[in-house]
């Protein structure tokens, strides 16, 4: 048997699998209407790990990533990895990825911003250079936190 995990361009025939992932990963998940609006706009990248394996049809949802792309910056608006997927990689290459779209485009910075108490996500981007750069005092609800907001400057290819 061969797994392979690919990165690919959401789809709507993605959309109940992506659904019950944003509902495993957060506390405070998106509608879908807000996740279909995200596939469907073009200034967004929506890219989905899958994981195909040779004995299974459909392949898996093993992480996504959506980033709006602005002309001054991106805007990395979730990136969320399956329970028993964490900690190889995947939500890496999802970043990995995302940071070539952007520095392809152009486009000179990523913002980002996240619970101060989400350590996984903060050791994930500090690892990948973002840097805080400012907080949102009682930004986020149930319960109320302070948001992190973190800036990664983009180096052009
Ligand atoms: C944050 C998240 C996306 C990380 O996904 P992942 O695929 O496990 O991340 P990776 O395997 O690529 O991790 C790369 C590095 O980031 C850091 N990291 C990731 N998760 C971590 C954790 N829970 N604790 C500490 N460090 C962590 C580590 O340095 C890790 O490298 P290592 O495994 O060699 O130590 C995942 O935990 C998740 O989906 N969380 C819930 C949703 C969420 O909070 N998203 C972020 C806000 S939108």
């Amino acid at each position: 048997m061969t797994d392979e995990v690919r990165l690919e361009t959401a789809t709507d025939a993605d959309i109940d699998r992506l659904m019950s992932l944003e509902r495993e990963a957060f506390s405070h998940p998106w509608t879908e209407a807000s996740v279909l609006r995200e596939l469907y706009d073009k200034d967004s990248l929506f890219l989905v790990a899958k994981q195909y394996d040779n004995a299974q049809a459909e392949p898996q949802i093993l992480g996504f990533a959506i980033t709006r792309m602005g002309e001054d910056y991106a805007e990395l608006l979730q990136i969320a990895v399956s329970e028993s997927a964490r900690r190889r990689g995947i939500a890496s290459l999802l970043l990995t990825e995302t940071l070539n779209r952007v520095s392809a485009r152009a486009i000179p910075r990523v913002l980002l911003e996240t619970r101060v108490s989400n350590d996984g996500a903060i050791a994930l981007y500090e690892r990948f250079g973002f840097r805080r750069i400012a907080t949102r005092r009682g930004y986020y609800d149930a319960p109320v936190e302070d948001a992190a907001i973190f800036q990664l400057k983009v180096t052009q290819c």
